[in-house]
């Protein structure tokens, strides 16, 4: 595959995208018209070439009818997991839906009765907090830590609050992001492993959220909670989409992966109940596309997120040495340590937007208090981009 240019500017304001399109309360579209968002997690980046060509080739035909997925669909998600990370699924175990978190909730309706409690790790993607209320479920959070690490911030389950959360007898699920949104941990087979052990030890299923695995840094390596262990394996539902790594997020289409036909079962029914068996014409034919003819442009588009990590890096040392920077292992979101600006984050955001003119999200959205503090950068922009962004971080930050 050629060379991928993921310098070059695609403009997106006036397409009716959320990154650049939404209007936060309080806010005129004028005032956002100069605006840098590096907020919702989504990539600036045009999609890989197969894939347009593919999503192309569908719109030619002049009927946009209701879909259904045919064999290359499912051999194309079962070759992709088996050749890119040694994970063998079976046909049967595949259920389609609308998208990952249709599927969190999904899942929860499934597994769950109303009233029991999910455990997550805190901070966390924020639709798990939603996704667990909708479903009438308790939200429980267990606090990640910094681990002491050669001078980096690395994120680390507490084990003994884990394990105690997980004793309480209303703990029926434990929902994971694998790898981590916001910290951008890609956790190891031993760290899953242990999560496991712990989780059967107490009768508590594990529900993991794996949309962001393509999205891996160099040195790291993913690791899907279904292969770690047989044990693994039956005691999990696995959540998953191209649609990150490619960035066809609004096109709909996920899959929920489970090896209990028992648990499938009652997967299937709340995929009914909940109304979100239906897929739209584009969404299958971007899967296939992506997994099928697609792995070169991921290569080359994980590296140029590195790229990016590491110019975010050199940046703050050098204007906001105040601020820490959590290793980016997986994912394109930094998670970055503002608080020895003594500022509260909601405050800093506010801000950074009205002034600075650049949309960041505060790290309470991902956890009221394990996010104090903290906040959330979209890195996934092409590299000028980025840069501007910063600077007008550091003016802001540095007259305050
Ligand atoms: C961990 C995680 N899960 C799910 C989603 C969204 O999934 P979908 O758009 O397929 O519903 C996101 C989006 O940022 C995410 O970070």
């Amino acid at each position: 595959m050629k060379e991928i240019n993921f310098d070059a500017v695609v403009a997106r304001r006036g397409t009716s995208c959320v990154k650049w399109d939404e209007v936060p309360e309080g806010f005129t579209p004028q005032e956002m018209q100069d605006v840098i968002p590096m907020w919702v997690a989504d990539m600036d980046f045009a999609v890989a070439p197969a894939i347009q060509e593919a999503v192309r080739r569908r719109a030619e035909h002049p009927v946009f009818g209701y879909t259904v997925v045919g064999d290359d669909y499912y051999e194309a998600v079962i070759s992709w997991f088996r050749r890119r990370h040694a994970w063998t699924v079976s046909r049967e175990e595949i259920l389609y839906t609308t998208g990952v978190v249709p599927a969190m909730s999904v899942a929860i309706k499934a597994l769950t009765m109303p009233g029991e409690k999910v455990l997550m790790l805190s901070p966390d993607y924020n639709c798990f907090f939603s996704s667990i209320k909708n479903n009438g479920c308790e939200v429980v959070e267990t606090i990640l830590r910094p681990r002491p690490a050669s001078g980096e911030v690395v994120w680390a389950p507490d084990w003994q609050d884990f394990e105690s959360k997980c004793a309480d007898e209303k703990t029926t699920v434990f929902l994971l992001c694998n790898p981590h949104n916001p910290t951008g941990r890609v956790w190891t087979k031993e760290e899953l492993s242990r999560m496991n052990d712990i989780c059967m030890r107490h009768g508590v299923k594990v529900v993991s959220d794996e949309i962001h695995c393509e999205l891996i840094m160099p040195g790291h390596r993913f690791q899907p909670f279904a292969a770690v262990s047989e044990a693994c394996r039956q005691n999990s539902v696995i959540l998953n989409s191209p649609s990150k790594s490619f960035n066809i997020a609004g096109l709909q289409a996920a899959n929920i992966i489970c090896a209990q036909p028992e648990w499938r079962r009652r997967l299937n029914r709340a995929i009914n109940i909940n109304e979100v068996c239906d897929l739209n014409p584009f969404g299958p034919v971007a899967l296939v596309a992506a997994y099928n003819e697609s792995e070169a442009w991921i290569d080359q588009l994980c590296q140029y997120l590195w790229h990016n990590y590491q110019a975010l890096c050199d940046f703050l040392a050098q204007e906001l040495p105040q601020l820490r920077v959590s290793r980016l292992e997986g994912t394109y979101l930094s998670w970055i340590d503002v608080s020895a600006l003594g500022v509260p984050v909601e405050a800093l955001c506010q801000d950074l937007l009205r002034k600075g003119k650049v949309w960041v999200n505060p790290g309470t959205m991902y956890g009221a208090e394990s996010g104090r503090g903290y906040i959330r950068l979209n890195i996934a922009c092409p590299r000028e981009q980025l840069m501007e962004g910063l600077r007008r971080m550091a003016k802001i930050i540095k007259n305050n």
